[in-house]
């Protein structure tokens, strides 16, 4: 059967402009093109993860607008259950403004109605919650939730992934009971500023971008994945393949390195087009991509 995913987080609209330039602060410049995409890093992980062939169910929140009823309707579009994604009256949905320039991006994030991802909406959706393979979230909604959700996971027994972005402390109970984390290089220098790293040892799943992806086993031994090969046109998203499709993969065959394989082929399919779902990959093409790459 296919991996059950559960994926808890944030559910936003991208508001995304391109420019040659970015201003400085009080300049205004003139950029190139504007476009709204769906996003939020929630969201992206879970799509990623429906595309490559999982059962996912996305716990989350939307405000009550037009956005809202949109981005809601677009998990059911792509396969995913969008049953425990609730609508919140007098909120608006979250907002990332994003710009692009030169490939690369800057985000600010408004939550809105990510704020309403509880750990009460988690006790009521705690069987939907509890019947997945694995869960994966982000920090995009209240710490709180995080914990909340760590520590039920933790008890019945079932996989958590943490993404640490954008980058908040984490408490030890996170850090010890999290299966994975999966930081990129500037998240993992604050995390290890903030936390004993022996409760880390052997979860730390480093994304360096184009450098590839580090990781340490229990024993110590460092491994390192080097990326695939791409033609990027807009790297936003490509964290959150990387985390959909090693979540659904590592559910599947329970095997660390051949999970990061996997999700490194899709991170390279989603930054050859621009917004954070638009290019992310079906199974057949990230196999594609690891054929053609001879790995
Ligand atoms: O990781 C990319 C995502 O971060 C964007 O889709 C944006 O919504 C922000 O949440």
């Amino acid at each position: 059967r296919s991996p059950r995913v559960c994926v808890v987080g944030s559910i936003n609209m991208d508001m995304v402009t391109t420019t040659d330039k970015v201003p400085e602060q009080g300049e205004t410049v003139l950029g190139e093109s504007f476009t709204t995409y769906p996003g939020g890093k929630g969201a992206n992980q879970a799509i990623a993860a429906a595309r490559l062939g999982a059962d996912v169910v996305m716990v989350g929140a939307v405000g009550e607008d037009a956005f809202g009823k949109s981005l809601k309707e677009r998990f059911r579009n792509e396969g995913a259950d969008n049953e425990a994604i609730i609508a919140v009256p007098h909120e608006s949905t979250g907002v990332a403004s994003i710009i692009v320039s030169d490939g690369d991006n800057r985000i600010i994030v408004a939550p809105g109605a990510n704020k309403y991802v509880t750990p009460d909406l988690i006790q009521e959706k705690q069987d939907i919650i509890l019947s997945s393979d694995i869960i994966l979230m982000q920090f995009e909604i209240p710490m709180e939730t995080i914990e909340f959700t760590v520590n039920l996971a933790y008890e019945h027994q079932i996989p958590v992934v943490i993404n640490p972005a954008p980058f908040a402390d984490i408490s030890e109970t996170v850090a010890e009971k999290a299966a994975f984390l999966t930081p990129n290089n500037l998240e993992l220098s604050e995390m290890k500023q903030s936390i004993d790293t022996s409760l880390i040892k052997g979860k730390i799943i480093e994304t360096r971008g184009e450098h590839g992806v580090v990781f340490t086993l229990s024993d110590g031994e460092e491994k390192k994945v080097p990326s695939f090969k791409a033609e990027v046109k807009d790297t936003t998203g490509a964290g959150d393949t990387f985390n959909g499709a090693f979540v659904t993969e590592y559910a599947k065959e329970k095997n660390i390195e051949k999970a990061i394989l996997f999700a490194s082929a899709a991170a390279s399919l989603a930054v050859e087009k621009r917004g954070a779902q638009e290019g992310m990959p079906a199974r057949a093409a990230v196999v594609q991509r690891m054929q053609e790459a001879d790995r």
